[in-house]
C-alpha cells in the first residue's frame, strides 16, 4: 500500500510520537536487514513510515549502518518519498544549535562505506545525476510547509558528510568552512546517493545539535552528548507541526 512519506530518524529521534495505528514491518532485503523495525501508521490522516537510522536503541554507529537495506526496506513497504532527519553540527553563523535547516547541497567526506547499489558483479552500472542531491520538489514542499506552520527553517545550505564516529578537529571544520559547508554530520552519505539510485524522492531536514568544533562563539567549547540530546529535543519542537503541514499539502 502506498506510503505518503517515510521519515528516517537520526540521533535523538527514535520514534514519531504522533504516529497512530502502528503496524511493524521487518523486511529482509536483498542487502540484508534495515537498522530496525519499520513502523507504519497514520499521521495527519496519511500513511507514514518511520525508521530509526541508528536502531531504536541507537546501537549502530554511522559507518556501520546498512544504508542500502534501510532504503530498500522503505521502498519495499511502499515508500517513494523520504524525509531524512539528520542531527548535525553547525559551521556557519546562521546554523547555530537548535536551528532546523533544509540543505540544498552536500559534500561527501566519508570513505569505506558501500555507497552504491552497483556493487555486485553483473549489476547494472548507474551514473545517476546528482547535481542537486536533494529532490528539489520535496525541498520546496518542506520549505512551504515550514512557512505555513510558522516553523523557523534555514532553507538553504551545504551538508558535509564526515566519517565519524569521532567528532571533527577544528582544522577539519575550518577546511569544511572553506569548502562551503554550513553543516556537518555523519549520516548524510551514502544515504542521499543511494536514494537517488533507487529513484526515491529524498530531502534532508537537519537538526543542529551543537556548534561544530571551533565554530561557535567559544572556540574551546567541548561538545557533550547531553548538549546534543537536549538541543535535538528542543529543535524537534516544531517538527510535528512541519510534518503535519507537509502531509496536509
Ligand atoms: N559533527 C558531526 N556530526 C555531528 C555533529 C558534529 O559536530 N553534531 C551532531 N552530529
Amino acid at each position: 500500500m502506498m506510503i505518503e512519506l517515510a521519515v528516517i530518524g537520526g540521533t535523538g529521534v527514535y520514534a514519531l510520537g504522533e504516529l497512530g495505528d502502528v503496524e511493524t514491518h521487518q523486511p529482509v532485503t536483498h542487502y540484508g536487514a534495515p537498522s530496525g523495525p519499520i513502523r507504519v501508521g497514520t499521521y495527519a490522516g496519511k500513511r507514514v513510515a518511520f525508521l530509526a537510522r541508528h536502531g531504536e536503541g541507537h546501537s549502530l554507529p554511522p559507518h556501520r549502518i546498512n544504508y542500502r537495506a534501510n532504503l530498500a526496506g522503505l521502498k519495499a513497504v511502499g515508500a517513494s518519498r523520504v524525509l531524512a532527519l539528520n542531527t548535525v553540527g553547525g559551521i556557519t553563523s546562521h546554523c547555530g544549535p537548535r536551528v532546523l535547516a533544509c540543505p540544498d547541497q552536500l559534500i561527501d567526506y566519508t570513505w569505506g562505506r558501500i555507497s552504491t547499489f552497483c556493487e555486485e558483479p553483473g549489476s547494472e552500472v548507474l551514473h545517476v545525476d546528482f547535481g542537486d542531491p536533494y529532490t528539489p520538489a520535496l525541498r520546496a514542499s518542506i520549505i512551504a510547509a515550514a512557512t505555513h506552520a510558522c516553523v523557523p527553517l534555514v532553507n538553504i545550505g551545504c551538508y558535509g558528510a564526515t566519517q565519524g564516529p569521532r567528532l571533527e578537529t577544528k582544522a577539519e571544520i575550518a577546511r569544511m568552512r572553506r569548502d562551503g559547508c554550513d553543516l556537518v554530520g555523519m549520516t548524510g552519505m551514502p544515504e542521499a546517493g543511494l536514494a537517488r539510485e533507487l529513484g526515491l524522492d529524498y530531502a534532508c531536514l537537519a537538526i543542529v545539535a551543537n556548534w561544530a568544533a571551533g565554530a561557535g562563539p567559544d572556540p574551546d567549547e567541548v561538545i557533550t552528548l547531553q548538549d546534543v540530546l537536549d538541543n535535538v529535543a528542543a529543535a524537534m519542537d516544531g517538527v510535528p507541526r512541519l510534518l503535519g503541514a507537509l502531509l496536509g499539502t
